[in-house]
């Protein structure tokens, strides 16, 4: 790339006071991965961050999948399915990513989804979904293909390939979780440059909006209904001055308190009153096409009562034909959910606590999440809180894509973007455990088990950590748990999962210490790195020794003083020798590098079978518009001109007889079939629609040739007049552009002379492809007399 040319692709574009560069044509996306919905955004040259269409032009997107046998749908379209068949269609995900067999979470979505038949996986202890014998899927494969559906809907709208991503996941996602998002992205290609907490998305969006506001004192707000305390504030850092930070100091959740819970109550209680008016004798809720429409309905009615008291639910046919009508008030909905309203504050409660901050020291309140726009989930929230009214201010709905794409586009090399510093908070404490034997001054040998704390509940992430064990001369073993999770109800426990992740076997400790044995130990070292995403790695395990600089003989020094002639402090010189590192997984084993292999391969798979189904749809209605278009131009004068009665005979029987072909075989037919076919019929017509073509562009053709004669010709006449003395140019140059005019106007009149003796039927002599190189000639040579 030129200077000049980075210079004009250096789009500088300012969006309430946002500046970003683009240096390269690249663009980046987010997706805020909610249970039910996502939104993609995307950032590309030239294009501030902006919400991509989906292709019914919808800000967001269903998260849903419909394996048909033989093609898949997403989003909207998947969900139109879900009524009518919902076995086919695999939804709300979320719930049961990186979850074992046995996590309630499983037993809750199976319950929710009595439709799909899930089965323990042997190897990893996880789930997997059995439509068939043959066809299994896993919720990260599932996953996987929504991500790649999200990335083609973010191509389509920035018109340009997009590979990096950031990705939102819930803040109370523990490791297994995040790392089965990272898979499932991982499976459809996708980079992930970031997994950032959806809380802190929001909290960045908010920021990065309100750069001008936020100074060195610590302003504070709060995200709702998982409730996130956050503090803004201007810091100064050594690389780029300063710089405004958001740092997130408490976190607050409530896994099982969602709108969908409230959608399912509703949906229980239209199924009651369905079966209290005793149209059918069936129970409504043994049919799952039923409650599948009633589910929609209920997540309609939720809408609807949030701006209106009263509403009547309306479902035509619901079971056995039978229609349902009945009215719902926003009073009986509220008694529905009452249990969940009075937990509505405990997040906000935990979060200020985590925080250590009363109510009055919060400044804004920012609502997010559907299930804010209930009004009495909004009640609640400000009573925790104890302000009037909420900060109203920011598209709620979108917040997160937006804060994730700005991330997206600040960690992608291509862009600059305004520096906005974001200290997340691990929300559950992780700590390594060990036990050593002791010595007691009686002798007596005892087990002492260790704990040390790695990351504390709210540590800033990303952040790397280094832990030291000193008394260790042999191999050891040590364990990755998580720390006290006593802050997690008695149901988010269970859901939580596994509370040990690793064990860490090394080996080799002891031939290390032998290698240097006169060094002195520093300890064997353990690096680990809680990275963006949150997510814990062991980076390596060092044995770590300082050496005592050897005495030397009198000659060496007196070398070493005329190398250098500073007497230097002598340093001791450090021995580092990495440790053998053996994992083992104790929360949910991770996919092997094969089954990765094989997951990625049975999504291409369907891929290259939607495209191929694509492909064959294409060329099906190409074939079908041509043979019906070229019918119609065979009444058209222009055509029947051109033909002989002869030759329109033969193509309208062709025509027909395609036709008829595809009416009765044609629509089972490969593709490969009906491209032949197409073919076939296009070279069958070439003949006369090249007939047609030219005609019309003769005028044009002959214009063009005689506005250049013309110029010509004067400009000849012109030069003519020239007085010699004068005279720029040599006869000999004067003489080939006469006989180039000449020549030229000889052909023209030829060629218009042949063609008037050729019948419309004959293939013309008067072709565009033949005046365009006469015309340029013509213009060649003026230009180059011009040059002279
Ligand atoms: C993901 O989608 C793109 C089209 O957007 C497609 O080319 C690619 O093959 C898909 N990848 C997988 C693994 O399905
Ligand atoms: C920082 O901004 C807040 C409001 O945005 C204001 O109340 C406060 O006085 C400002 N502090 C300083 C030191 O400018
Ligand atoms: C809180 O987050 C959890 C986990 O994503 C989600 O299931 C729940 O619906 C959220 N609750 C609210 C009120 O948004
Ligand atoms: C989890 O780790 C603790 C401490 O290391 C240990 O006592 C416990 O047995 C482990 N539990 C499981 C299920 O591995
Ligand atoms: C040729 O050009 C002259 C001057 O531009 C114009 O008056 C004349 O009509 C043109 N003749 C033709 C045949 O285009
Ligand atoms: C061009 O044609 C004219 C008559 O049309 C003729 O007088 C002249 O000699 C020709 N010039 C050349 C170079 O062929
Ligand atoms: C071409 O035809 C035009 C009139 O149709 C005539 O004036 C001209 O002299 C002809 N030129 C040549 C080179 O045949």
């Amino acid at each position: 790339v030129t200077m000049r040319e980075r210079l004009s692709l250096w789009a500088v574009f300012s969006l309430t006071d946002i500046f970003v560069c683009v240096a390269e044509s690249v663009a980046v996306m987010s997706v805020d991965l909610g249970s039910e919905w996502m939104k993609i955004a995307i950032v590309k040259p030239g294009v501030p961050m902006e919400i991509a269409l989906n292709k019914e032009s919808r800000r967001k997107t269903p998260v849903a999948v419909c394996l048909k046998e033989n093609e898949r749908l997403f989003g909207d379209g998947a969900l139109g399915v879900a009524v009518k068949n919902p076995k086919v269609v695999y939804r709300f995900l979320q719930s049961i990513l990186g979850k074992t067999a046995d996590n309630p979470q499983v037993a809750q979505y199976q319950k929710h989804f009595p439709e799909h038949q899930m089965q323990r996986d042997e190897k990893r202890g996880t789930v997997f979904f059995k439509f068939s014998e043959e066809l299994q899927y896993t919720p990260e494969e599932l996953l996987g293909m929504i991500l790649n559906y999200s990335r083609g809907l973010a191509q389509d709208f920035a018109e340009q390939l997009i590979k990096d991503a950031v990705i939102t996941v819930p803040a109370c996602f523990n490791q297994a979780e995040r790392r089965a998002v990272l898979q499932a992205a991982h499976i459809a290609g996708l980079k992930v440059l970031q997994l950032i907490n959806d809380n802190t998305a929001v909290a960045l969006n908010y920021g990065v909006f309100r750069r001008k506001d936020i100074n060195s004192t610590a302003q504070v707000s709060s995200v709702s209904a998982n409730a996130t305390i956050v503090t803004y504030q201007t810091v100064k850092t050594k690389e780029s001055g300063t710089q405004p930070q958001l740092q997130i100091r408490g976190v607050g959740f409530d896994r099982t308190l969602g709108g969908f819970e409230m959608e399912l109550r509703l949906r229980d209680h239209l199924a009651k009153l369905f079966n209290e008016k005793k149209k059918s004798k069936k129970d409504v809720r043994e049919n799952l096409r039923a409650m599948a429409k009633l589910l929609k309905e209920a997540q309609r009615l939720k809408t609807v009562l949030s701006a209106n008291a009263e509403h009547m639910a309306q479902i035509e046919g619901l079971m056995d034909d039978i229609d349902f009508k009945a009215k719902v008030t926003r009073s009986e909905f509220e008694a529905l959910c009452e249990d969940l309203f009075d937990r509505v504050p405990g997040p906000v409660k935990e979060a200020l606590a985590d925080a250590e901050m009363s109510m009055d020291e919060i400044d804004q309140v920012i609502l997010v999440g559907g299930s804010t726009r209930v009004p009495r989930v909004q009640d609640v929230l400000l009573k925790a809180v104890g302000k009037e009214e909420l900060s109203k201010n920011i598209n709620a709905d979108e917040a997160a894509a937006m804060g994730a794409v700005y991330q997206a586009a600040a960690l992608s090399k291509a862009f600059k973007v305004k520096p906005f510093l974001v200290r997340d908070a691990a929300v559950f404490p992780i700590q390594v455990e060990f036990s050593r034997e002791t010595e007691e001054e009686d002798g007596v040998k005892t087990m002492k088990h260790n704990k040390r704390i790695l990351f504390q509940r709210m540590a800033p992430y990303p952040q790397r950590k280094v832990i030291t064990f000193n008394r260790y001369m042999d191999d050891f073993v040590f364990y990755i748990n998580y720390g006290d999770l006593g802050f997690l109800s008695e149901q988010d426990l269970k859901v939580f999962g596994s509370q040990n992740l690793t064990t860490v076997k090394l080996s080799g400790v002891g031939s290390s210490f032998k290698k240097h044995s006169d060094a002195e130990s520093k300890g064997i070292k353990a690096h680990f790195n809680m990275d963006e995403s949150g997510v814990l790695i062991l980076d390596r395990v060092n044995a770590e020794k300082a050496e005592k600089p050897e005495e030397k003989s009198d000659g060496e020094k007196a070398e070493e003083k005329e190398e250098d002639k500073k007497p230097k402090p002598q340093k001791k010189r450090k021995i580092s020798e990495d440790i053998t590192v053996g994992l083992e997984v104790n929360d949910v084993l991770d996919p092997s590098t094969e089954d990765m292999e094989v997951s990625k391969k049975k999504l291409q798979d369907l891929t290259d079978r939607d495209l191929e189904k694509q492909e064959r749809e294409k060329i099906l209605n190409s074939l079908e518009a041509f043979i019906f278009e070229t019918q119609d131009k065979l009444y058209q004068d222009e055509y029947l001109a051109v033909v002989t009665e002869e030759e329109k005979e033969q193509i309208t029987g062709k025509l027909s007889e395609a036709s008829n072909w595809m009416d009765e075989e044609g629509y089972a037919a490969g593709t490969k079939e009906l491209k032949e076919k197409l073919s076939e019929l296009k070279k069958l017509c070439k003949a006369m629609f090249f007939r047609v073509e030219e005609r019309k562009k003769w005028p044009d053709s002959l214009a063009a040739l005689d506005s250049i004669l013309n110029h010509s010709t004067i400009f000849l006449k012109s030069v003519r007049l020239i007085p010699e003395s004068d005279q720029i140019f040599t006869e000999v140059e004067l003489k080939t552009l006469e006989r180039v005019i000449n020549e030229t106007m000889t052909w023209k009149n030829e060629t218009v002379a042949e063609q008037d003796k050729l019948s419309p039927t004959e293939k013309p002599k008067m072709q565009r492809r033949l005046f365009l190189p006469r015309a340029m000639m013509v213009r060649l040579i003026i230009l180059f007399s011009q040059i002279h």
